[in-house]
């Protein structure tokens, strides 16, 4: 499918901010088996057309245009990932493409013990686990489900089969587990994964989100050190949304800033819906239609759309929320009546 013309033109596409496109998150579907409060606080949601979907076969054709443009990260994302049936599949089917470098899973858990082992012979490569909290009263009242054991044995699976490089995301959320920091940090340890703190994001689904509910970055680490002693950073150049940090017994953690500090200058991520719109940023309230030009145009349609979509780049949402700041106006990002409207604009339908 490599068109060595184009391929000369692209080797340096970068957006109006001179931002490469290296990372694309794909969500293979925009249902899930939790309710987390973050994310889908509503009782009942508008989901996409099963019969919109994308196939695999067709979302293998989009990963290849997108690393003929230079990406070289691919992450599965939902909803959740592992309901979308067959995944390894897909998972075999992206490793034939070389030019991708790593392929990773961002998961809630659930399922992950009866699939791991399928995903590591499939080749996935780095599994993400999302993890809130470590007490089942908290996990049932933040999720509104009663899976707490069944991430727990999905956590231990990840190591068990073999995968290495394993990642924990907790959000924290002040007032529901600003005192569990600690506890994370060592279970981390006992599970041999580096755990990343996210700071609670305004975005799309996020109905119940305020200021107050943020614990920011400067906050972790003031908690953190007072627990561990002096608190290093880690020295180096990434366009990861994660800083990294060096604890005094050699453990290693991230703090994701994205409400505080956010880290659009560096973004070179994009996503693909499961019924194949590209959306430029996680805030961006438009899309690009692939799945149309890719059913009833040509190959090179579609990359000369994702090319000059990318040329013409110019988000920094998480920028653009911060600034709202000043004038002391930030608040829900979209009224509900709009996220109903639209799926497209829940976190849940683009990937987290
Ligand atoms: P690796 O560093 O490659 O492991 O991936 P990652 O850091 O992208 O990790 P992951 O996909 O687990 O994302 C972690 C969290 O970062 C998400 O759940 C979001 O809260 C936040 N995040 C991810 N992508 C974006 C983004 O494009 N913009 C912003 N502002 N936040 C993001
Ligand atoms: N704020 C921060 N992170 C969020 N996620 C979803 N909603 C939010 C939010 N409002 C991220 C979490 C979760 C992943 C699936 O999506 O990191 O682990
Ligand atoms: Fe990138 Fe948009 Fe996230 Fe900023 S808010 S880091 S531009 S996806």
């Amino acid at each position: 499918m490599t068109n060595p013309s184009l391929d000369q033109s692209t080797k340096d596409l970068l957006d109006t901010f001179d931002r490469p496109l290296r990372n694309l998150r794909v969500s293979v579907t925009d249902r899930c088996n939790l309710r987390c409060q973050y994310c889908m606080p509503e009782e009942e949601y508008a989901w996409l057309p099963r019969d919109t979907l994308l196939t695999f076969e067709e979302m293998k054709t989009l990963v290849g245009i997108f690393t003929d443009l230079g990406v070289e990260k691919v992450r599965l994302t939902g909803g959740e990932p592992l309901l979308r049936r067959d995944l390894a599949t897909l998972i075999r089917m992206l490793n034939q493409n070389t030019r991708i470098q790593d392929i990773a899973l961002t998961t809630n858990g659930i399922l992950l013990a009866e699939q791991a082992q399928e995903l590591y012979e499939a080749g996935l490569h780095r599994v993400t686990v999302s993890l809130d909290t470590l007490r089942a009263d908290r996990f049932k009242a933040l999720t509104r489900r009663e899976s707490f054991d069944r991430v727990m044995e999905g956590i231990q699976a990840v190591s068990d089969v073999g995968f290495h490089g394993l990642k924990l995301d907790t959000v924290a959320i002040r007032g529901f587990n600003d005192d569990e920091l600690v506890d994370v940090i060592e279970y981390g340890k006992r599970v041999n994964a580096e755990v990343r703190f996210i700071e609670y994001m305004d975005v799309g689904g996020a109905n119940d989100w305020s200021m107050d509910k943020v614990l920011s970055h400067a906050a972790i680490l003031l908690e953190l050190s007072e627990h561990y002693g002096p608190i290093e950073p880690v020295n180096e150049k990434s366009s990861a949304p994660a800083q990294r940090f060096l604890l005094p017994d050699g453990t290693t953690f991230g703090i994701i800033p994205s409400t505080t500090v956010p880290f659009c200058a560096t973004c070179d991520r994009s996503r693909l819906t499961a019924d194949g719109m590209w959306y430029l940023c996680l805030y961006a309230q438009h899309g690009l239609d692939l799945k149309k030009p890719l059913r009833t145009a040509s190959l090179d349609e579609v990359k000369q759309q994702i090319l000059s979509g990318w040329r013409a780049r110019t988000d920094r949402g998480a920028e653009e929320r911060k600034a709202l700041e000043t004038s002391n106006i930030r608040g829900r990002f979209i009224e509900i009546e709009k996220l109903r409207q639209d799926p497209h604009l829940e976190m849940h339908a683009r990937g987290g």
